[in-house]
């Protein structure tokens, strides 16, 4: 039977360099502890390519239970400039036949926020970007749903960078997170970093909770493949356990701070970037 209490966060899978391990075992943890949904918080691919989100589909499908997939900068075209400036989302639209657009969960809704944009006027494409029309959407659906449920916003980028020296993660990200904070949203679930965390972030408009999930990718930065399991408790409180196949507690699997992308923290004294080196577009571990 169905557990309508349990949710399933994934993210950052990246078709084209996935964990066959870790997905099988994941697949395996559906198939036996039937979520009310799985989560997916973007990444799918690696580099958008048709094979990459054509595995990403055969895998959903195998689920049989309600998915739900964010975009990520990965799932837009990366090789092929004009597709990505005049139909950014044309392969990803492909996933429509496999994958809810929102889900309205007994207690519980899930709410997409997308942070992803077809060009940027910076030199990193891979950060996030929330658009005043993606925002003003998202805060639709929010208002028009029924006094009382929990809401649950998804994003790929996490709105903020905590603890660290931000450098605008994600542009429009305070602002969106100030907005969901004034809806007393439950959480914001996000990926993008490929480490989990569970924290809460100050706005102008009080506290958010914001919840990353880990990568079941090969491109693990500081902890091992893992996904949020997300368990809404009978006195109305969400519990995260980050799992993974190394049995991690969650405590050490959840780090302290968002950083700004997926790369590995570097030792101290080690230099931002090689000298002489050009600037990231794309940085391979995302
Ligand atoms: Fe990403
Ligand atoms: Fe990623």
């Amino acid at each position: 039977m169905v557990d309508s209490t349990l949710l399933f966060h994934l993210s950052d899978i990246h078709f084209g360099l996935e964990h066959n391990r870790a997905l099988n075992w994941v697949a395996h943890e559906v198939a036996t502890r039937k979520p009310a949904a799985v989560v997916i918080t973007g990444d799918l691919t690696m580099r958008a390519r048709s094979r990459e989100f054509a595995a990403a589909r055969e895998w959903i499908l195998s689920l049989h239970a309600p998915v739900t997939v964010e975009v990520g900068n990965h799932d837009l075209p990366y090789f092929n400039l004009i597709e990505r400036f005049f139909d950014p989302y044309r392969k990803f639209r492909g996933m429509e036949s496999v994958v809810e657009k929102e889900l309205d969960l007994p207690g519980i809704a899930i709410v997409p926020l997308k942070t992803t944009v077809r060009m940027q006027p910076r030199l990193d494409w891979s950060k996030g970007w929330v658009s005043e029309a993606a925002l003003d959407k998202c805060l639709a659906t929010i208002d028009a749903l029924p006094p009382g449920k929990k809401v649950l916003v998804t994003v790929h980028h996490p709105l903020v960078e905590v603890g660290t020296k931000g450098t605008a993660l994600t542009r429009g990200g305070t602002k969106a997170l100030a907005a969901l904070a004034q809806r007393k949203i439950t959480a914001v679930l996000s990926g993008h970093v490929h480490d989990p965390f569970d924290m809460q972030q100050e706005t102008v408009n009080g506290p958010v909770r914001m919840i990353g999930a880990g990568t079941l990718s090969q491109r693990i930065r500081s902890t091992p493949q893992s996904f949020n399991e997300l368990r809404l408790e009978p006195d109305g409180r969400l519990c995260v356990e980050a799992r993974n196949l190394q049995d991690v507690p969650t405590e050490a699997m959840k780090i302290e701070d968002v950083p700004e992308d997926a790369m590995p923290p570097r030792a101290p004294g080690e230099p931002v970037a090689p000298v002489g080196a050009v600037p990231r577009t794309d940085p391979p571990v995302h």
